[in-house]
């Protein structure tokens, strides 16, 4: 929808993202392993909380309303109940309503819109936050948990690793419809990880892959699913990763921005949000993102914008192979034409339309509730020039967010512009 009244991103902030292959996570052959523990649920919400108000220096007891993006706290964590976790960050928002809003990998972009839902209703100023918390198991238990946002009857059986098997089930379609190659698709995982390498607060920032490697299965790069039919459409460098993280932004209307003491220019405008909902289950097929292209196409036509306008877009990179089913359903290539658009480096840092540009859930990292809110503050500070060295040469002024929940069932697409 397009907004009522105007809405704005105030700014946030986001925790550095975590887990295996990151320098401070702590396992077992970690040196600080026994010494420290890695932070907890309740430090990632703290910590995007505490940060995004003191980043914008907005005061807590403005915030009128928070919602919280999470998938799957009760699994990982032991821990549900996450508005009244997240008010124990500070103790100005204590009494302040909080909410939950679980989507799958979507959470975090259900949260920010309920946030400007929250808006439209009377609220002035509003926080979003998402956090996740995935390495308390080993990837193949956590590959269980993440399966809940498949219909679990009847799609948990595809492969233990259930949805890195239903995006390899896609890659192959992909592949045979449309003679694209293994190394087509390790153009993406490579871009990721050289934004990445240019982003302190990526997850991967210290891991590469040339294309050689990340094309072909190996030592370094198994395929791992047990799913034999699925198997050769998948190895680890086309996987997001299983990270830690949390990211809050605050978000307000004109009247919120005078309470605060700020003016439009510090911020970027909402100029439309979209959600879509399918039937769990029920992929019509596998070569399109469709649920995400509904999203799109109401989003670009609420904001009154063409895809040839987007100059920055943070894309849902779960499998490397689903950045490039985003190019065609966000428009940024024809169908089929995804791959030709990655082998071109036409959405690096100084392509035609660079996507996500600090790495993507390939590398940047997953902390799944946290993601789509990531994403929002992404373009924020791509806009504003706060990217350190992976800003783009020039500042965009049009943006776009599509996050995406379980196999393309729930998308939420957002469009910005820069004041
Ligand atoms: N040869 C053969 N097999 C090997 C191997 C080798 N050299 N090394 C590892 N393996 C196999 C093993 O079977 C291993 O499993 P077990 O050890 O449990 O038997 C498996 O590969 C995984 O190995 P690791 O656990 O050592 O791998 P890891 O911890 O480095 O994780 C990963 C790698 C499995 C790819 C992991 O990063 C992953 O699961 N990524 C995907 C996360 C994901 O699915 N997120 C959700 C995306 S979907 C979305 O966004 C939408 C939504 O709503 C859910």
């Amino acid at each position: 929808m397009k907004p009522l009244k105007r809405i704005f991103v105030v700014g946030g902030e986001l925790s550095t993202f975590i887990g295996k292959g990151h320098p401070d996570f702590v396992w077992k052959k970690h040196p600080d392993f026994g010494k420290r523990e890695n932070p907890s649920l309740e430090d990632y919400l703290s910590q995007a909380i505490n940060g995004a108000l003191e980043k914008t220096g907005v005061d807590a007891e403005a915030i009128d309303r928070g919602f919280v993006g999470n998938f799957a706290g009760e699994l990982f964590n032991s821990q549900g109940h996450l508005g009244a976790m997240a008010v124990r960050a500070n103790e100005k928002l204590v009494g302040k309503p909080f909410t939950r809003l679980e989507g799958a990998c979507a959470s975090g972009g259900l949260a920010i819109l309920s946030a400007m839902d929250a808006l439209h209703a009377g609220s002035d100023v509003v926080m979003a936050v998402g956090a996740e918390v995935q390495t308390t198991v080993s990837a193949r238990e956590g590959a269980g948990y993440l399966a809940r946002a498949s219909h679990w009857e009847e799609e948990r059986s595809i492969d233990e690793f259930t949805f890195p098997a239903m995006f390899a089930r896609r890659a192959k379609h992909y592949k045979e419809a449309f003679g694209v190659t293994d190394e087509d698709i390790a153009h993406v995982t490579v871009k990721a990880y050289e934004n990445a390498n240019k982003n302190p607060k990526a997850h991967m920032s210290k891991v590469s892959w040339d294309l050689e490697s990340a094309s072909t299965p190996g030592d370094r790069n198994p395929a791992f699913l047990g799913n034999e039919e699925l198997k050769p459409h998948l190895k680890v460098s086309d996987c997001s990763q299983v990270s830690d993280g949390g990211a809050a932004v605050i978000l307000a209307t004109e009247e919120g921005l005078k309470k605060l003491g700020k003016k439009p220019e510090d911020c970027i405008e909402v100029l439309a949000y979209a959600q879509a909902t399918s039937p769990l289950g029920q992929v019509k097929d596998y070569t399109v993102l469709d649920n995400t292209k509904m999203a799109a196409d109401q989003v670009y036509a609420d904001a009154g914008i063409t895809p040839e306008q987007v100059q920055v877009a943070e894309v849902h990179d779960c499998f490397a192979v689903t950045e490039l089913l985003m190019y065609e359903a966000l428009g940024f290539a024809e169908k089929g034409k995804g791959a030709e658009l990655a082998r071109a480096g036409e959405t690096g840092l100084t392509g035609k339309i660079p996507v996500n540009t600090g790495g993507g859930l390939l590398a940047f990292g997953h902390p799944v509730g946290a993601t789509g809110v990531k994403q929002l503050l992404e373009i924020y500070r791509q806009m504003k020039g706060q990217c350190g060295d992976y800003q783009l040469a020039e500042r965009p002024e049009i943006g776009l967010t599509a996050n995406m929940g379980g196999d393309d069932r729930t998308t939420v697409c957002i469009a910005l512009k820069d004041v």
